[in-house]
């Protein structure tokens, strides 16, 4: 399979992000044309250490670094700053200097944590992403968003700081459960409702074939979809306007995510049951076609993403996703903001919601318990 890559022109921040099948192996290849022969540390957890660790080992020392590894523990709740003291303690340790490197080996828990560590520790040093889950390849890795959790919140302390690299390598998603393949398929078909419409219909049409994990269609869709998120994160950087139309599904899926306490249902998860409400919400507001809707739930659907809430009390569970949405972190004084859509491939952010309307809106979607 050929490399495809998607560059992202940053003036001196610019990287490109490489998308193919056996990446991996060319890792300290790819890292030797920006990178000098230096120390430098894979960051990687419990999952993907173990199954990626030596490989990319081996291509590094290879290619002239000295290689040392550092494990989180899988998981959201590693994303902490009890954590992050950890890793800068052992880059002490590793004599990593201001031209060291990190490799983010991992979801996008390992990735914004090292990330972050990146762009802090000594006041910056250079990382390279190596993104191994849908969702990290498609969204978490391209942007230069970087974070960890405060026990107050999810990623309330951050950076932007852009990766030298993001090298995506389909052979790693071979691994990856149902649940977190879905997870990262609502992302992708949110590109499609926000930006691409024929991208929409090119998933409607080869979606079996990306749930069996075709690579060639799978890294065709990665392309995709980094550059589409490429073309809006270089074009506002540091989300002062449009790039907030990426928040599409969000404003109410953090307010799922969070009702739930984050395990019931995961970030993809909740932003599949967003994106069908901003859906049906944009068919009042911006006569956004019912047909439309209806493709956009087929869709998610056969993604095997969730698109009803059951709960043993109907009225309480809305009341509680309505203030879950005053307290997003993009509402402007408890009036939420919300990215509808005028049609697939168009939307607008910065949309206000009367309140009456999101209520019944969500009785659509929250049901009763069946006893
Ligand atoms: N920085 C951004 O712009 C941005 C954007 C979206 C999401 N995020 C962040 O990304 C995080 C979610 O990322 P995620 O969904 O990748 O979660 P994750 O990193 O927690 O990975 C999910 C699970 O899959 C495992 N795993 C990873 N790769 C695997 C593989 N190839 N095979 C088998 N198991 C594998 C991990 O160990 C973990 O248990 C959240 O913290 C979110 O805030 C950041
Ligand atoms: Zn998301």
């Amino acid at each position: 399979m050929n490399i495809k890559k998607v560059h992202l022109p940053l003036a001196d921040r610019s990287y490109t992000i490489f998308i193919g099948s056996e990446i991996l192996p060319l890792v300290g290849e790819l890292c030797r044309e920006v990178l000098p022969p230096q120390n430098c540390v894979i960051v990687g957890d419990s999952n993907t250490l173990p199954l990626f660790g030596e490989k990319c080992k081996t291509s590094l020392t290879q290619a002239g670094y000295n290689v040392s590894s550092w494990e989180l523990p899988a998981g959201e709740t590693s994303k902490n700053l009890t954590n992050l003291a950890r890793l800068y303690d052992f880059l002490v340790e590793s004599r990593l200097e201001r031209k060291s490197f990190l490799i983010a080996l991992g979801g996008g828990v390992v990735g914004d944590l090292t990330g972050f560590a990146a762009a802090t520790y000594m006041r910056g040093i250079p990382f390279v992403q190596i993104p191994t889950t849908l969702l990290s390849q498609v969204d978490s890795s391209v942007g230069g968003k970087t974070a960890v959790n405060l026990p107050g919140g999810k990623n309330l302390v951050g950076a932007f700081h852009q990766p030298k690299r993001v090298l995506c390598d389909m052979k790693l998603l071979s691994s990856l459960s149902q649940k977190e393949l879905s997870c990262g398929l609502s992302e992708v078909i949110k590109y499609g409702v926000i930006l691409d419409a024929g991208f929409f219909a090119w998933l409607e049409e080869h979606l079996p074939e990306l749930l069996s994990l075709d690579t060639e269609l799978m890294a065709e869709t990665v392309r995709r979809c980094c550059e589409l998120k490429a073309a809006v994160t270089t074009e506002d950087e540091r989300e002062s306007g449009r790039r907030a139309i990426l928040n599409f599904g969000h404003t109410l899926g953090h307010a799922i995510e969070q009702l739930y306490q984050y395990n019931t249902f995961s970030h993809g998860e909740a932003v599949a049951l967003g994106q069908l409400v901003a859906c049906r919400l944009s068919e009042s507001l911006l006569g956004f076609p019912r047909e439309e809707t209806r493709r956009v739930a087929n869709l998610l659907k056969s993604s095997k993403l969730p698109v009803t809430i059951h709960t043993d009390n109907v009225p309480a569970t809305i009341d509680q996703l309505i203030q879950g949405t005053q307290r997003d972190k993009k509402t402007l004084a408890g009036d939420p903001k919300f990215v509808l859509a005028e049609q697939v491939g168009k939307v607008n952010f910065g949309c206000s919601v009367p309140q009456e309307l999101l209520r019944e809106t969500l009785r659509e979607f929250v049901q009763k318990i069946e006893e």
